[in-house]
């Protein structure tokens, strides 16, 4: 049996999370389910936002189902106990440093985007992001007292951006590969113009290049990479890019569809084993009220079936139940507009699984 470690964490985690596993639960999967605390609320209960029993049950999982960590009452609190340390430490001790944030323009929900409709219909990118090197994990960090630069004396704050080869080898092989699976395009996102790291960056995706000569690469420095999405995203096909450009620019690339509600993301190692979360944040805004958007989640449970647990048709049968309620005209709070069916985090959950319990019906 499967073992799944469903991580809900705060703000409106447990209210999407309970909705993604109503939906895993309807499939039959034989899937056990173990949960955990983890973020701000694993803080209250066990006195750290990444507990030991919470690491040992993701490591021992086959893959991590998240929900969201973060709310402001915990920004005073000193770094390593905020609730992010919880991803962040995850990420790393699980080695998973293989993000795949697609970001996809749904067709009921054009008209949802900041940006005209004839400029986002039909958009499909796929941005790639290293996610356990660059500046996010790079030692040498702290604060101190500067000994040069414009105000020697002064307490300055300091982070290291670093990039080893073999980093940069492992993610390009990954993007190659998913350019292969779709348009064939990839873009390399960097600021070689003034970085070491990005220099490096550029000339291993050129010499990783020469194995993948069916893919067309060309590359981008991260201003003009940030200008051209909101300008022209149907250009790209896959973006790889480093950490922390790759957080900008999945967020840009997210909110310009108008569904970041609805985008899933994975987090994935060497072997496919991965973690799965919805690309939005925790919102406390809204938590409790059960108005938030559970089809990101559900939705990152269906890629974590096809990409860790090799159910294919199961995912499948998932996706197509979100386009079935799309196509009824329901529309939780954040996608809905003027003609749909306003609908709870709940009512919405539950649609999904009725959808997915008719089809099974008609096919059996
Ligand atoms: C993300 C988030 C995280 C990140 C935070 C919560 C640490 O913004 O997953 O993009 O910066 O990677
Ligand atoms: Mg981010």
């Amino acid at each position: 049996m499967k073992k799944i470690a469903v991580l809900p964490g705060d703000g409106i985690g447990p209210e999407i999370m309970a909705e993604a596993v109503k939906v895993l639960n309807a499939l039959d999967l034989s899937l056990q389910l173990d949960w955990a605390d983890v973020g701000g609320k694993a803080y209250e209960t066990s006195g750290h936002p990444l507990p030991p029993a919470t690491l040992k049950l993701a490591q021992e999982a086959d893959a991590v189902l998240f929900g969201a960590v973060g709310d402001w009452k915990y920004d005073k609190l000193e770094r390593s106990l905020r609730p992010e340390q919880a991803i962040l430490g995850l990420r790393k001790a699980l080695g998973l440093f293989a993000n795949f944030r697609p970001a996809i323009c749904y067709e009921q929900l054009t008209h949802a985007s900041s940006l005209k409709p004839e400029l986002v219909a039909g958009l499909d990118i796929l941005i790639i992001r290293e996610l356990t090197g660059d500046i996010y994990f790079g030692q040498p960090r702290g604060r101190r007292t500067a000994v040069d630069g414009h105000f020697p004396g002064a307490e300055e704050a300091f982070d290291t951006m670093r990039y080893s080869r073999p980093e940069i080898e492992r993610i390009a092989h990954v993007a190659f590969q998913a350019a292969r699976k779709r348009n064939k395009r990839l873009t390399s996102v960097d600021k070689a113009n003034v970085l070491e790291t990005s220099q490096l960056w550029k000339d291993v995706v050129i010499e990783v290049h020469a194995q993948y000569p069916d893919v067309e690469l060309d590359h981008m420095y991260v201003d003009n990479a940030a200008m051209q999405l909101v300008k022209a995203p149907k250009k790209f096909d896959v973006v790889v890019t480093g950490n922390m450009f790759g957080d900008i620019l999945s967020d840009e690339a997210a909110m310009l569809t108008g569904s970041i509600g609805m985008l899933p993301s994975a987090s994935l190692d060497a072997n496919n084993k991965g973690l799965y979360e919805p690309s939005h944040g925790s919102a406390p805004d809204i938590a409790g009220k059960g108005i938030a958007n559970p089809l990101a989640t559900i939705l990152s449970a269906a890629m974590m079936l096809k990409f860790s647990l090799n159910l294919p048709d199961a995912a499948a049968r998932i996706e197509s139940a979100v386009q079935s309620v799309l196509a009824q005209g329901l529309r939780t709070a954040d996608i809905w507009s003027e003609g749909t069916t306003k609908v709870s985090t709940r009512e919405m959950g539950d649609a999904v699984v009725k959808a997915i319990t008719t089809t099974k019906t008609i096919k059996s």
